[in-house]
């Protein structure tokens, strides 16, 4: 691919410093649009230092609330296409307080695009979610499912997904919306991981449970109509939800057209085998009970990524137990512990 750099918004957070590091070893130059709300100074000191394989992140501090911050990226560099992953993502808030998701997540988006307009590019990987889909009607979900989001952060990346549609038609920017499953892992070689605050996603949760004394793990509602009773979901290494980014920005500069993917590894897991495989990695019997429901929860979210792996041909390698092991790796790591599992 004949690039020169690529803006990712959001690429201090969670996935986006994924795929900030699979960009810098495949090779490309990046820069790194956060505003450090919830994503990390150290993340970005990790990814701002030239260890990978040469390449390093440039980091463009600034919010896409802030339209003169987007410019200035902009303005300064030779920018091809941008991963756009910045915007809030914890359902419950998204309830409780929607006009940040809808300023965040939508506005924001609006002010990124035309930035994008206004100094000529034409390509974005956007950032979506399962959550798109709402409650399931059928599983696997393939991407003809129906778009009934349950909750604003639900649809405002269905209204971000419409924007982009409408910007495509009138304008020519081309977009290539990835619906994400339940990210899950950690790099690796330990340069990024799972670090939320409040931490709500299950992983994590259950790590933490266990390096904070083994004080008990809420296992939310064990009586759906699931083969444990607990809830099931699909989740997909985080390393190899980076790499779809790359191959999304290849279909973007090799084909002239927009579409969407589902990213998920197409099989599911109990709540209680998560915890069984998190058990195996630690070597240590961790404690839980099980609790009520979490309103909002379907009991499974499964994905169809056929359309992903033929079109993009994209292959999802890593396992549970290897996400299980980086992410627990990783917490280790950040409590300056050895991780010895
Ligand atoms: N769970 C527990 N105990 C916990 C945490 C989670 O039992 O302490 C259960 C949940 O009830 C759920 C499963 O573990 O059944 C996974 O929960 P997560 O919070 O890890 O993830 P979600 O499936 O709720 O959410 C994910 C993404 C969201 C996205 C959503 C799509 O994190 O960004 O999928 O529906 F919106």
């Amino acid at each position: 691919m004949a690039m020169s750099e690529i803006l990712v918004t959001g690429g201090c957070g969670y996935i986006g410093s994924h795929c900030v590091l699979c960009l810098l070893d495949g090779g490309f130059d990046a820069v790194i649009l956060d505003d450090f709300s919830t994503g990390r100074r150290s993340v970005g000191e990790t990814l701002a230092s030239a260890d990978s394989k040469g390449r390093l992140a440039e980091i463009a501090e600034g919010s896409l609330l802030d339209p003169e911050s987007i410019d200035r990226v902009f303005e300064n560099r030779r920018i091809d296409a941008v991963i756009h992953l910045a915007g809030s993502s914890q359902v419950a808030e998204s309830v409780s307080d929607p006009g940040k998701y809808y300023r965040n997540n939508v506005a924001g988006t609006v002010n990124l695009l035309e930035s994008m307009r206004n100094h000529g590019i034409g390509r974005i990987v956007f950032s979506s979610s399962a959550a798109v889909y709402g409650e399931p009607k059928y599983v696997p979900i393939d991407e003809n499912h129906p778009l009934e989001p349950m909750n604003p952060y639900g649809k405002s990346k269905l209204m971000v997904e419409r924007i982009l549609e409408d910007y495509g038609r009138a304008y020519g920017i081309r977009s290539v919306c990835l619906r994400y499953f339940n990210a899950a892992g950690a790099d690796p070689e330990g340069r990024s991981g799972e670090c939320h605050e409040p931490e709500t996603h299950l992983i994590p949760s259950i790590i933490r449970s266990l390096l904070d004394g083994n004080r008990g793990f809420s296992i939310f509602g064990a009586d759906y109509g699931t083969r444990d009773g607990t809830c099931v979901r699909d989740y997909v290494d985080v390393g190899d939800l980076a790499e779809a980014h790359l191959l999304a920005l290849r279909y973007l500069e090799e084909n002239g057209k927009s579409d969407r993917f589902n990213l998920g590894t197409s099989s599911g897991s109990t709540v209680r085998e998560v915890l069984a495989a998190c058990e195996r990695i630690t070597g240590k019997k961790i404690r839980a009970e099980i609790r009520d429901r979490r309103p909002g929860d379907p009991a499974a979210l499964i994905a169809d990524n056929r359309k992903a792996k033929e079109i993009l041909g994209w292959e999802p390698k890593r396992t549970l137990e290897d996400s299980v092991r980086t992410a627990y790796a990783w917490e280790m790591r950040r409590r300056g512990l050895t991780s010895s599992p």
